[in-house]
């Protein structure tokens, strides 16, 4: 894939209804194959970034460009196959208490009509390959909090995306744990290819394991750039306290 682009930002720029600028003017892209971190402090508008790459929200002006596809003039049909391409992970997990783990992974492939026996093959190799084939019949509540986020990236992964987005995916998670499950990340990085979006509020888990890194204060971008560059040489406030606070 070399040096192209997998998403662009292009002059993005997104207001609420209730007058909220949660973002501004922000350009800036993400090359396929990355592990592209997104930091800033809580309300810095991360999530909603987030939610804009996969179409839960739309530009109130600029545009997303998602695989050279424009999120701006997407209609229906096209917004769900993107969403087919681009999965997400959460904090709080998200799964579905009254559904074994691989009833929550076969999820999204029931959703996209695929045969019983093809998804069956494909949840085992999932499960096997996040390292929980041992869970497959047990229930949520059974699993420790890093075992939960494992289930979670075997369902992102269910329908072969392009694009992970991970929305704060190890906050709720001890050192050790969220350390093992950005091992794990890292993994499927350059395995399958995958484009991964990190957002956190941790410099730790950029440093840990993203190439690039982009800065988002008050809705606006900061800066962004590869990771040494900016954590060892940044002039901007706004990075420097979130370099402070690490911990
Ligand atoms: N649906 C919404 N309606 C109004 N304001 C919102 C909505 N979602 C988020 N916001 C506001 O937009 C800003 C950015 O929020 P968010 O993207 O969740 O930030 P972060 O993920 O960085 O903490 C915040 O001020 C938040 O309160
Ligand atoms: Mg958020």
């Amino acid at each position: 894939m070399g040096d192209s682009l997998m998403i662009r930002f292009d002059s993005l720029s997104k207001r609420f209804p209730d007058g909220t600028a949660a973002l501004t003017d922000v350009d800036f892209a993400i090359p396929a194959g990355a592990i592209y971190g997104i930091i800033g402090r809580s309300g810095a508008g991360k999530s909603t970034l987030l939610r804009l790459i996969n179409g839960l929200e739309r530009p109130s002006a600029g545009d997303v460009v998602v695989n050279g596809a424009p999120l701006s003039t997407m209609d229906q049909p096209s917004l769900r196959a993107l969403r087919r391409r681009v999965g997400m992970i959460f904090q709080s997990f998200g799964l579905l208490a009254n559904r074994t783990i691989a009833g929550n992974v076969a999820l999204p492939l029931e959703l996209a009509g695929v045969a019983r026996a093809e998804r069956d093959a494909r949840v085992a190799a999932l499960l096997d390959r996040v390292g929980i084939a041992d869970k497959a019949d047990v229930y949520p509540s059974r699993l420790s909090g890093g075992q939960r986020q494992r289930v979670g990236i075997a369902r992102a992964l269910a329908t072969h995306p392009d694009i992970l987005l991970c929305d704060e995916a190890t906050s709720a998670l001890d050192p050790e744990t969220t350390r093992s499950v950005l091992d794990l990340l890292r993994d499927l990085n350059r395995e399958m290819g995958l484009t991964i979006v990190l957002i956190t509020h941790e410099m730790e888990v950029v440093r840990a394991v993203c190439d690039c890194v982009a800065v988002l204060d008050q809705g606006r971008l900061v800066e962004a750039g590869p990771v040494e560059a900016i954590l060892s040489g940044s002039r901007e406030q706004a990075t420097r306290a979130l370099l402070g606070d690490a911990r």
